[in-house]
Order: C-alpha cells, then structure tokens, then sequence
C-alpha cells in the first residue's frame, strides 16, 4: 500500500483525548480538556432551539447568516472599536479549528515561514506543516511568560508570511498587553507579514486586564486576521460555532478554503450564536466574574495542596509547578499518577511544545470552567493523596 500523507500520519491521538480517556477509565474528576459544566445562557440556547423547530434548516450561505455576520461586526465595534464590514469582512466556521485551519491553508505557500509562540494550542503546528509552512518558534518562559522580544524579532524574516499567535493564551493564561502588540505590529509592517490572531478567551480575562485586538493598531486593519468562538463565549464548546474577521482581500482566499473544507455551519446554531453575540455587557462581565471566581477557588486549593500555582490573567486554565509537592516524574508521569492514584485529572504542558522532551517538564494544567462541587472534589482527593 502507499503511504498516506507523512505530516498526517506521524502525529498521535491527542493529549487532551488520552487525559480523557484515562480519566473515564479511572472516573477520575476530568480537569483536563478545557469545557465548561455550566449549560451555557438559555437564551442563546432557546434561539437555536426555536430555530431548529421552525427555520430553515438547509444549506445557509457559505459565509455564514446575516445575521451572525452582522452580530459579529457589531460586537467588534462594541468591544473593540473595529469597523467592520459584515457582508465581506466576516465568515463563519464551524468552531475556531476550522477558522484555523481556513487561514493557515488560505494564506500559506509552500516554503513560507510562519512565526509561532510556544507553548501552543495543539491544531496550530500540524496545519501549518500540512500547509507547508516552516515554523519559526519563539519560546515564553514560565513563570512571567513575557514576551521575548530579541528572539521574536530574529524570528521574523523577508519569508515571513505571518505570526500566529493567541490571547488570551492557552495554555499558560497569559494576556498579551498593548507594548507587546505593538511590538508584534511593528514587526508585522516591517516585513510585510500578517497577523492570525486566536482570539477565542476574549471574554475569559481577569483582574485589571482587558482584551485587546491587535487588529485595533495603526496599520494592522489590514494585515490582522481575528478568531472568535462562540463555544468559548457562551460556554457550548460542543457548537463548534467560529468566526473569522479579515479585510475583504484577505478575506477571499480564507473563505474558498472554507467553501471546499465544510461550506457552512448548521444553521440554527448560527442563529444561537448571533443572539449571544447581542446579549448584553452585563452578560459578559458575568461570564468574567464567575471565571474569575472559579480560578480563584481552584488556585487556592491547588496551593494549599502544596503546588505552585502561576498567575492566570485568562483562559479556562491555571499552570502549576507540581515539584514543591515533592513529585521527580516528569509532567506526563504526573499527569498519569494523579489520574490513577488519586482521582483528578489534568494535562502536561509539554503536551503545548513542539519538542515535548526539550520543553519544561515539571508543570500541569488544571480546567476550572466547572461547577465549585467539582472543583472542590478535586481539591479534596488531591489533599488526601498528597497527605495535606
Ligand atoms: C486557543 C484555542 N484556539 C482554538 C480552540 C478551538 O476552538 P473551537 O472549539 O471553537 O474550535 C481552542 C479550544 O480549546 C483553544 O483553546
């Protein structure tokens, strides 16, 4: 038989799918893969209800309803001052993987370099490849994960055709601020590069921190590519509802590797997703505080189970350093150890490096998008376990 394509074929299952099912063998409590137990705003899920009852459930257009469209212009302009123009500047995918992949193969030449900041969501490298892409990674170190701008900068090159990069970050929670924006920006103009901004966690962020679109900069209007989920938005991470804002040239070979990947999205969750996007800012903030809440729950057991527990500005996720805890394994040894010997569950970080042997390997990411009851068991058994 011929082999099948080698970028493919040499990848293994997921990290987040072997946590989970270890964790369902064990009916460890699952604080790996990063989905919220909240059901998600009833509004929203009524919209997609009542769509699917009385709409009409065929084929919508391939850039998305109206209505989602223009639900995702007007929340750019709400919440990032953007002016965007929905009916060519917006496409809907099904989840922020497919928006991802639709830019990477859309924009992507054989041999083109493409910047990247580890540690990394897992879809990011392998389509990249596939593209035909050479990654070009820059490393944030724990535990300030600050952006480094010497080795970013060498990065970049006259190849560069962009950067790819997330805020808020999964997985180390990082927010990324104006200045480093900036910094990213003025290298983006100086070498003629775009900018595909993951942009998923917007409304998962913390304290004094808030979001910031590095399409908002001077000159980047027209080089940024925005990502959003409603899964992340709403907490229904099973929709698979994203979308995609570019300006309308950049925009055109981003939506034909859409009309040739999936052509569309169910269309009632299309219309879930646009009541979300116009519910109010009292929603939004909501959704923060109670993440927020939920962090700090979380993080406060985890150090009083005796981890380390880093900053987390964003996101779903906490990183901690397992050492304190007296633990030498490495952090896939300690992810399997707490699953089986004391019933929680969470992921390695090197897991999010392209070398995991040569990455760090002494931190584990725990979810805390659940319910407190849930937390609070994991807290539990992992006190008794570590004797604390
Ligand atoms: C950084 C990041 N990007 C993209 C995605 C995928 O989003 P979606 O479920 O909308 O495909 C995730 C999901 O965990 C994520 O963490």
């Amino acid at each position: 038989m011929k082999s099948a394509n080698s970028t493919m074929s040499s990848l293994g299952t997921t990290v987040f799918e072997v946590m989970s099912a270890l964790a369902r063998e064990h009916s460890s409590v699952n604080l790996g893969q990063g989905f919220p137990d909240d059901k998600g705003p009833e509004a929203v899920r009524a919209a997609a209800a009542d769509y699917l009852l009385t709409g009409h459930n065929q084929y919508p257009p391939m850039m998305g309803l109206p209505e989602l469209r223009q639900a995702v212009a007007e929340h750019a302009k709400r919440f990032q001052g953007l002016d965007i123009d929905w009916q060519t500047e917006v496409l809907v995918t099904s989840g922020a993987t497919e928006a991802l992949g639709d830019c990477l193969f859309g924009l992507i030449e054989p041999g083109d370099e493409v910047v990247l900041i580890e540690p990394l969501y897992d879809s990011y490298l392998p389509i990249v490849r596939r593209a035909g892409g050479v990654p070009k990674l820059v490393r944030l170190e724990p535990p300030g994960w600050s952006l480094p701008r010497q080795q970013l900068a060498a990065a970049f090159s006259d190849r560069t055709k962009l950067i790819l990069f997330n805020t808020p970050m999964n997985p180390c929670s990082k927010v990324f601020d104006r200045a480093e924006l900036e910094f990213i920006a003025d290298l983006c103009r100086r070498h003629d590069a775009y900018a595909v901004c993951d942009e998923v966690y917007e409304h998962i962020i913390f304290d004094a921190h808030r979001h910031l679109s590095i399409m908002g900069l001077p000159g980047m209007r027209e080089r940024a590519v925005r990502i959003g989920s409603a899964g992340k938005s709403f907490s229904l991470t099973g929709w698979k509802v994203g979308y995609v804002t570019a300006n309308a040239e950049l925009m055109k070979p981003i939506a034909k590797t859409h009309q040739f990947m999936t052509f569309t999205t169910p269309p009632n969750l299309q219309w879930g997703a646009a009541t979300g996007l116009r519910l109010d800012d009292d929603y939004f903030d909501t959704l923060a505080a109670d993440m927020q809440r939920k962090r700090d729950r979380l993080a406060e057991g985890l150090s009083a189970v005796g981890f380390d527990v880093l900053p987390a500005h964003g996101t779903y996720f906490v990183t901690t350093d397992f050492r304190p805890l007296g633990f030498n394994g490495t952090d896939e040894d300690f992810c399997r150890h707490i699953t089986v010997k004391a019933g929680v569950t969470a992921v390695p970080v090197s897991a999010f490096y392209d070398e995991p042997h040569a990455a760090p390997r002494h931190f584990a990411r725990f979810c805390f998008c659940k319910h407190d009851a849930t937390l609070d068991s994991a807290i539990d058994r992992l006190s008794q376990h570590f004797g604390r």
